[in-house]
This record gives C-alpha cells, sequence and structure tokens, in this order.
C-alpha cells in the first residue's frame, strides 16, 4: 500500500491531535505532534527565565538553541508518543495554561521556527506520518498528499479546552481560557514568519458540530481515495 504524508493545521484547540492520533493508529503511521515541540521550548524558555510574565530576552533563547535536545519516544502504553526535552519527559507541564499563555511568542521567533522545521522535516523522509501543527501543509510539507485545516469556533474550542483542563485538576477559569484561546488565535495568524494560513490545496473541516467520529471516518475516506488512486 502506497504510504503517504498526512499534514493537520489549524487553530489551537480544534482537536487536530486527536484525529492525527486515530489516523495514525489506523494507518499504523508515525504521529508527530509539532505544538509539543514549540511547547517544550517555551518551557525550557521558562525553566531558564528567558520568558516570563513581563520579560522576554529573545536573544538568550536564541543562543541557548543549540542545547536544547526534543526527542519523541514512543510509549506503547498510552499509543503514542511523548515529548522529550533534554532527556526529560515533559509532556506534563508543557500542557499547562502557563506554557499555552508563552508558547506563542516563543513560536514567532525565526530562529526556533527553522531549528524545529529541519527536524520536522528529518522525521517525514520516509513518509507513512501524520503531522499536526500550523504550518505543515504550507512550510514543513508542502507536497503533502492530503492536507486538512480544521477550525471551529473559539467558544467551543475554549469550553474543550477547558473541559481538558478541569479533569486535569487545572484550576483556571473558562474565561481565561476563552482569552488565552483568542490571544492565540490572533499571535499565530499574524506572526511574520510562517503565520497560520490554509494551504490552497488544503481540505477544511469545521467541527463545531461534528462528533469526533464522523471526522474521523470522513477523513479516512479522503486517504483511502488518494491511496487508490495513486
Ligand atoms: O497545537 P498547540 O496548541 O499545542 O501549539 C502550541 C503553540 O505552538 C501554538 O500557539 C502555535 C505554535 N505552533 C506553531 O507555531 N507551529 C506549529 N507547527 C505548531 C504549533
Amino acid at each position: 500500500m502506497r504510504k503517504i504524508t498526512i499534514a493537520i493545521d489549524g487553530f489551537s484547540s480544534t482537536g487536530k491531535s486527536t484525529l492525527a492520533k486515530q489516523l495514525a493508529k489506523q494507518l499504523e503511521y508515525v504521529y508527530v505532534d509539532t505544538g509539543a515541540m514549540y511547547r517544550a521550548v517555551a518551557y525550557f524558555a521558562m525553566q531558564h527565565q528567558y520568558i516570563g510574565a513581563d520579560f522576554f530576552y529573545k536573544k538568550a533563547l536564541i543562543e541557548a538553541l543549540p542545547k536544547i535536545q526534543l526527542e519523541f519516544k514512543f510509549n506503547p502504553d498510552l499509543g503514542f508518543a511523548e515529548m522529550y526535552l533534554n532527556g526529560e519527559n515533559v509532556e506534563k507541564p508543557i500542557r499547562t495554561i502557563e506554557v499555552s499563555s508563552f508558547v506563542s511568542k516563543v513560536a514567532e521567533v525565526s530562529e526556533v521556527r527553522s531549528k524545529l522545521v529541519e527536524q520536522q522535516q528529518e522525521m517525514g523522509t520516509n513518509k507513512a506520518i501524520v503531522m499536526d501543527g500550523r504550518d505543515i501543509g504550507t512550510v514543513v510539507f508542502p507536497n503533502a498528499e492530503l492536507k486538512i485545516f480544521m477550525t471551529a469556533s473559539a467558544e467551543t474550542r475554549a469550553q474543550r479546552r477547558f473541559d481538558e483542563l478541569q479533569q486535569k485538576g487545572d484550576n483556571v477559569s473558562y474565561e481565561e481560557v476563552l482569552k488565552n484561546v483568542e490571544e492565540r488565535d490572533y499571535l499565530d495568524t499574524h506572526r511574520e514568519d510562517s503565520p497560520l494560513v490554509i494551504a490552497e490545496d488544503a481540505i477544511e473541516i469545521d467541527n463545531s458540530y461534528l462528533s469526533k467520529d464522523e471526522q474521523f471516518q470522513a477523513v479516512l475516506e479522503l486517504v483511502e481515495d488518494i491511496v487508490k488512486t495513486a
């Protein structure tokens, strides 16, 4: 069976990773969550006091980039890979609201982007990969056979994210989460380097009123069509 590259882009909390994981499992492809890589760099910047509520020492972060080693390690119990920063499993700390509030600023830095994009492209050399992010179909894999662009209203996404954080015991308000979602939408779409835009040949899916399963089945059909016609 022909192996393809699947690029999934879209706004934050649109369920990109849920769909990507379902596809990777079904097709036995590698799944790569590029947001986790940007989050890990933001977490590193926080740990080293390069970024905080009212400061960002961009130059210091750029100089420290060679010291940042990112790696995905497959966790068989979970069925997907987890993010490691310099040998430490950082899956949990990178998902906090604090990291979410700094990550877009870190993702604006061109030097950070080129380091991560290079690593992402290397991971895709053998195809059979599902990668999600903001610039996968436009910058990382402009030749991907299937490009999906996911959207949903800011309120729907904030509610989903809020429910997730509540379940994890994170004590945040819905208003705080909505504000974070809206701020990230703005920063992600307005940055100079690789802003979030829909690739010309991407298929747009608004999943405000779609169940996870309906969405998965629809995309699976798209994959099957492509693989068949190859
Ligand atoms: O998908 P996520 O919410 O975990 O992504 C975290 C942040 O990283 C998001 O605000 C934008 C940035 N990002 C990016 O700029 N490019 C990517 N390919 C993936 C994420």
